[in-house]
Parts: C-alpha cells; structure tokens; sequence
C-alpha cells in the first residue's frame, strides 16, 4: 500500500484529487489543510487522516514533518499542492513574504524535512505550480521575497516560478538516487482561489467570468495523473507540464541551471536547513 501526502487538501484541486485518490486507490491517504473546518469535513468525507498546518508559519511546518515522519514508516508521494495568490506585501512572524513563504519556503521545508523517508521509498514529489510562472514573473536572485516591486500577480508569478525549478533542482539533486520530482499547470480553474486578494485576480476567478472556467474537479484530476503516473512511462521526471499534461515550456530562468542552483541554495540558507550529501554533480536530465 503506497502513502500519499496532499497539502491544499482541503478545498479546489487538491479536494478533487483526494476524491478521485479515495475512488480509485487502496493507498493510505494522508490529507493536509489549513482550515480545521474544510479539512475534517473532506477527510471524514473519504475516510481519510488528516493533518493541520498553516503554512505562514513554518513553526506548523515543522510540526507536521515531525508528525509525519513519526507516523508515516514510508512515503511514496509527497504534493506540494497549497498555495494561493495573497494581497501584500504581508511579513510572516518568520520574516518572510506572505506569497513567497506560503508557495514555495514551505514546501521546501516540508520537503527537505521529510527527504531521508522520500529517498527510502524512492518517492515522487509533485509540485503544483502554474503558468502564472511566465506570465507575471520575474525574480530577482537579490530579493526572492519579491518584497521590491510588490503586485499580487508578480510575487505570485516568481513564487510558482520557484516551484518549477525547486522541482528541476530536486530531480538534478536527488533523481540517481530513487527520486523522481515534477511541476505542473492544473489549468485555469473555478476553484477558491484568489479569495485572498482583491485585484485582477480576484475578479476573474470570483467574479461572474469564473462561470467560464475549468472545474476543480478538471485540475484535480490532472493532479491525480501525476500522483498516480509512472515516473519515465506517464511522465518524465525533471520537467515541467502544462494543462494538457504534455512538457511544456516556462519563464527563461526556469531554463537557467546557475539560477536554478542559486534560486536553492538561497532557499535553504533563508531556513538554515542542509540538504543530504547528493553525491553527483547536480545534472539536468
Ligand atoms: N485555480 C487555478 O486556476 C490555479 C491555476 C494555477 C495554479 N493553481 C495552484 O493550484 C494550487 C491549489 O489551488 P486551488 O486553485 O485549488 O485553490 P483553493 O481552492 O483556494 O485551494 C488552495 C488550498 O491551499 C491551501 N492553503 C492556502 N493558504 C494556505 C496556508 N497559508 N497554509 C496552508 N494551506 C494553505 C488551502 O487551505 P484552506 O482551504 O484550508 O485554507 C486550500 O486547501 C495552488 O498552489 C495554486 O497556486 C491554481
């Protein structure tokens, strides 16, 4: 029976996926939210565990891996699926930017904090990101917290950003060893998103035109092919796909190994976490 972990569990794409995983699957489910409300209801709706983090604080992080690892003995797939585009910018009690922590630090964290059961299971790890990657963004290596020239769009935009090439640099780092990583765009999707903000976005996704929008249930269950997928028969790791589930291109940096490498090393020294000895040079695939 294989463990599957799903942040975002709670509402949108990754409650759609949980449904469509609870139908078709065996595997022990393991569902994390925010909202205490939302999260028991979709997890007693399945019969599924859950756990609560919010992840603007990386305190909850931490707690959760600790949990996790105590009672997950392996782990064969981790998605990185909350996130949400914030008005801001909002400082985190850690310091952080809002957008920027919630996005991409967090699942960093969660992700290196739960390596060594990733390694062991020889796991897949999926990070939802989005073509909002190459639409709004450009990051700047001197202010990944996009704290400079501050839109909802653009800090949202450098933060999917970073989980295409968190998931680049996981698969160079860690795929010789029995890992495989992947991002993906869900699509444009009638879900919760957006609630939090009060622009652009907002009116799209919460609006009357929201009515012209995919369903939840559309991304969820491309989130289900990458959960459930083969590594190197349903999709490849190291990449990055579109909605149509085929590769697709992002924003140039999401293309530069030098700033995926930096983009990481930075990430790890704003958490002061290290990262297992991957023992290569890190490659693209
Ligand atoms: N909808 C789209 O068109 C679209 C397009 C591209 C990419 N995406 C990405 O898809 C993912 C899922 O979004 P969605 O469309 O399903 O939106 P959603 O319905 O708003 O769901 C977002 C999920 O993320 C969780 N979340 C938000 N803030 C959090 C925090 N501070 N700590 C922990 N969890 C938090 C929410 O938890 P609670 O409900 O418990 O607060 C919820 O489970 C996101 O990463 C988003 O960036 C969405």
């Amino acid at each position: 029976m294989r463990t599957i972990i799903v942040t975002g569990a709670s509402d949108g794409i990754g409650a759609a996926a949980a449904d469509m995983l609870a139908a078709a699957t065996e595997d022990r489910l393991v569902l994390v939210g925010r909202s205490p409300d939302k999260t028991r209801a979709v997890a007693q709706r399945l019969g599924a565990e859950y756990h609560l983090a919010d992840f603007s604080r990386l305190e909850d992080v931490r707690r959760l891996a600790h949990t996790l690892t105590a009672s997950c003995p392996r782990i064969d797939v981790l998605a990185n699926n909350a996130g949400g585009i914030f008005d801001g910018p909002i400082r985190t009690e850690d310091g952080f930017e809002k957008t920027f922590q919630v996005n991409h630090l967090a699942p960093y964290l969660l992700t290196n904090l739960l390596i060594e059961p990733l390694l062991a299971s020889g796991a897949t790890v999926v990070n939802t990101a989005s073509i909002a990657a190459r639409i709004f963004s450009d990051v700047d290596l001197n202010d990944l917290n996009t704290w400079g020239a501050y839109t909802p769009n653009r800090a949202y935009g450098n933060a999917k950003l970073a989980n295409i090439v968190f998931a680049k640099q996981l698969h160079a780092r860690f795929h010789h060893r029995g890992l495989n990583a992947v991002a993906f765009h869900p699509g444009v999707l009638a879900t919760s998103f957006a609630t939090q903000t009060s622009g652009m976005m907002h009116r799209l996704y919460q609006g009357p035109l929201s009515r012209l929008l995919a369903s939840p249930e559309t991304g969820g269950a491309r989130l289900f092919h990458f959960i459930t997928g083969q590594p190197g028969q349903d999709w490849e790791s190291g990449h990055f796909y579109g909605d149509n589930l085929k590769p697709a291109d992002s924003h140039p940096q999401t293309r530069d190994r030098r700033f995926a490498e930096r983009h990481w090393e930075l990430s790890a020294q704003m958490l002061a976490v290290r990262w297992p000895d991957h023992g290569e040079t890190p490659r693209d695939h």
